[in-house]
């Protein structure tokens, strides 16, 4: 008998217990920077058969791992993980250390076009507008209608155009590539501004030379590349200035004194670089009110604080100078219990909505077309890229929060079904307003544009 349990608890070890374990601790510290599917990210994949390190063998990626590349931006994790869990990942990221669904693409999504399993309110409607969008992040739209997206890991800045105005796109073109992550794109003056990790570079007169391999002008070039949290969005202001954010390089930090956690302005040329509010963990979405004209903004909530906090933000800084909290109080209410050290949440500008715990949202719009129903004009479209390390997966869909002035009156969801169960189809990362009154919405997971309409009457 005892002999026959010991075995049964041997088998169960040997069988199921690692392959779990390492998948799970790998979506939890490795994931946001190697890609959810080890596809890369910020961070490079570690699918593919290129090891810049040395070989993939057992000793040198329990080494990598262990001391990280600290020069790199990779963290080291002894003791954070223990030598058994540490073991463990080095063989799940091994070439042919996976079995079964993480290690496949995305494959399912792209059996059917996963538009059935989407829902909207009644009387919308959503297609794709754009396939082949690798890592689709921000969008810009311009006066002529293309529609300018960024990129995160393909490392490219996209034209999207319908030529013939039906509603579908019928190219995808490529502007520029080799880029450092050019997540952000924004238009000023017939001029397209991408922010990469580490710079901002100028595409002139864009929508005429888009199609020609355009040339660039480097407008800012030593903004901190960190690869945590060094991704940038960029916006141009009602004020005619260039809005850019500078996350903080680390889960949780104070990083206060120096260029971190904050979000800057500066001019076209690059000139009168200046901060224009503080205490934001990492950004990745800013819209300008089409009324009030202020800055409204996401922020991402810190992870290892549990699956239920703290919730992530949506933020209003109508005047220069504000601290939305980071890194002593997190989504309004949570004191941070490392770095707070006598602070109060009371001293800091809290947030106007609090969307949920690791949700992620990213970009957002006010929306300001005349297609939507009337309730809707002005209201706040956000998109929920989702979480990376929850026990149950939350967020991958698209919000509306409504406002009375600058107060949040309710959030609802707007798009949803990209998450069924743990399968996700999508992950929405930006939201852009068409001349027609339609809303598109970027997908990094599916690389596509999608467009929602209103045929309801
Ligand atoms: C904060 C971002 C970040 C996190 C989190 C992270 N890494 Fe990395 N990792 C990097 C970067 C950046 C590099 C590449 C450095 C360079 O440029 O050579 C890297 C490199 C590596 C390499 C070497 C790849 C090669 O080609 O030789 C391995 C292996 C690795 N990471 C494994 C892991 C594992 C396992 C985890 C989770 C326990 C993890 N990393 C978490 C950023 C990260």
């Amino acid at each position: 008998m005892k002999l026959a349990l010991s075995l049964l608890a041997l088998s169960t070890a040997v069988h199921a217990a690692p392959a779990v374990d390492a998948a799970r601790l790998y979506q939890n510290h490795c994931a946001q920077c190697h890609g959810v599917q080890l596809e890369g990210a910020t961070a490079p994949s570690l699918a593919d058969s290129q090891w810049v390190h040395g070989q993939p063998t057992p000793a040198n990626l329990t080494n990598i791992i262990a001391k990280g590349l600290p020069d790199k931006g990779m963290p080291g994790w002894s003791p954070t993980l223990d030598k058994a869990q540490i073991a463990a990942l080095a063989a799940y990221v091994a070439p042919g250390g996976r079995k079964g669904p993480a290690a496949k693409p995305a494959a399912a999504a792209k059996a059917d076009d996963g538009l059935a399993r989407l829902t909207l309110p009644k009387g919308f409607s959503i297609a794709v507008y754009a396939e082949g969008v690798t890592t689709a992040r921000s969008m810009a739209v311009s006066d002529s209608g293309i529609v300018y997206v960024g990129s995160r890991k393909a490392g490219k800045v996209y034209a999207v155009v319908d030529d013939n105005k039906d509603g579908k796109a019928d190219r995808v073109v490529t502007i520029a590539e080799g880029l450092n992550n050019p997540i952000g794109v924004t238009l000023l003056n017939g001029a397209l501004y991408v922010a990469e990790i580490g710079r901002v570079i100028r595409f002139d007169g864009i929508d005429k030379s888009y199609a020609s391999k355009p040339a660039y002008k480097v407008v800012k070039a030593d903004l901190p590349d960190d690869k945590w949290h060094g991704e940038k969005v960029i916006k141009a202001g009602p004020d005619g200035k260039l809005y850019i954010p500078v996350g903080s390089p680390c889960n949780t930090c104070n990083k206060e004194a120096d260029v971190y956690s904050k979000i800057y302005r500066m001019n076209p040329d690059g000139s009168g670089w200046e901060m224009f509010a503080g205490g934001i963990r990492n950004t990745v979405g800013f819209a300008f009110h089409p009324q009030t004209k202020q800055l409204w903004f996401t922020d991402n909530g810190p992870d290892e604080m549990g699956d239920n906090t703290p919730s992530c933000e949506l933020n209003v800084a109508p005047k220069a100078g504000m601290h939305f909290g980071f890194p002593y109080c997190h989504g309004g209410v949570i004191a941070d219990p490392k770095f707070a050290a006598g602070r109060t949440c009371a001293e800091f500008t809290p947030p106007v909505a609090k969307l949920g715990p690791h949700v992620a949202p990213l970009g957002l719009a006010f929306y300001t077309g005349t297609q939507f129903p009337s309730q809707y004009r002005n209201q706040v479209f956000v998109a929920e890229h989702g979480s990376w390390n929850r026990t149950q997966k939350i967020g991958y869909k698209v919000s509306l929060v409504t406002l009375q002035g600058n107060q949040e009156v309710t959030t609802t969801t707007f798009i949803d079904g990209f998450l069924q169960g743990d399968d996700v189809s999508g992950r929405p990362v930006d939201i852009a307003v068409t001349a027609d009154g339609a809303l598109l919405v970027s997908d990094d997971h599916a690389g596509r544009i999608y467009r929602v309409t209103y045929t309801g009457k």
